[in-house]
């Protein structure tokens, strides 16, 4: 058996979790993330038959059953997942029952699964539906996206269409648009299923005044669609209270969808 702590996903979990926290998203237990693993990669590191204690998810994921993921801890700091990650961590499989997750690595203090699994499992229910090959979802607060949360219409076309203009990339990173929520309790099954909802038609999902979902193939694919959206809220917090002078024509937008061959939200253009 190969030493856990020296696997790629334990790997791109550090990386990751200290990327975010190190860019200011994820202050002390914000945001949380969750990796679908290849069963025949972990065995190679784990014997999956030993399951070290078993949890209560508290709503129904069949369709993930024997499904593994690794998984932030609640209450985890982003910050320590690099110096300590079996605390801050856990690896996870959804049992036959559906409603139980089966511990296999992790939360070494007794701890367990961020408060947000229900919106995590839901949105890769959902996004496997789109996409076979989807295996992240990341949750994280940064910071001018959620500036930018109290100053404009937390509306999707309006929004998106904002954010589209800020950067010359955007239409191309994310065609399909942002969704948004209005504020809602956190850490329950109903914002779970809200989330996973607007998953079905986008991957990226803003959670009115708390922060941001993204959902990919890879890791390195969904903090770039954070990464972008936030630069874009960036540009337009920085620019946002000065005369705008000029601006990326919905004509220009076009011109570079077309161009990278994107499918993109003609309804959120208006022409
Ligand atoms: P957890 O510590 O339970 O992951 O919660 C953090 C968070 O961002 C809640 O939305
Ligand atoms: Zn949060």
């Amino acid at each position: 058996m190969k030493d856990i702590l020296t696997s790629p996903f334990v790997e791109e979990m550090k990386k990751t979790t200290a990327n975010m926290y190190r860019l200011g998203w994820d202050e002390r237990n914000g945001g949380n993330i969750s990796y679908m693993l290849d069963e025949n990669q972990v065995k190679e590191y784990l014997d999956l038959d030993k399951v070290i204690r078993t949890i209560p998810t508290g709503f129904d994921a069949t369709d993930l059953i024997g499904k593994i993921f690794i998984v932030t801890g609640t209450g985890k700091y982003f910050k320590n997942v690099e110096s300590d990650p079996e605390t801050n961590l856990g690896i996870i499989r959804i049992a036959k029952d559906g409603t139980t997750a089966e511990l296999l690595w992790g939360y070494k203090d007794n701890s367990k699964f961020t408060s947000e699994l229900p919106a995590h499992l839901m949105s890769h229910m959902a996004r496997l539906k789109v996409d076979p090959e989807n295996r992240v979802i990341m949750h994280t607060h940064p910071t001018h996206t959620l500036a930018m949360n109290y100053v404009h219409e937390l509306d999707e076309k309006k929004l998106t269409h904002t954010l589209w203009e800020m950067c010359t990339e955007c239409i191309v990173v994310f065609p399909d648009g942002v969704g948004v929520l209005p504020w809602m309790l956190c850490g329950t099954n109903e914002i779970g299923e809200a989330t996973a909802k607007k998953m079905e038609e986008f991957r990226l999902v803003v959670w009115g005044m708390h922060g941001i979902y993204g959902a990919g193939k890879t890791m390195d694919e969904t903090f770039g669609l954070i990464e972008t959206i936030e630069k874009a809220a960036q540009i337009y917090m920085l620019t946002a209270h000065l005369p705008r002078i000029n601006t990326i024509k919905d004509e220009e937008m076009v011109e570079l969808a077309e161009f990278f061959g994107v499918n993109y939200r003609k309804d959120f253009l208006n022409i």
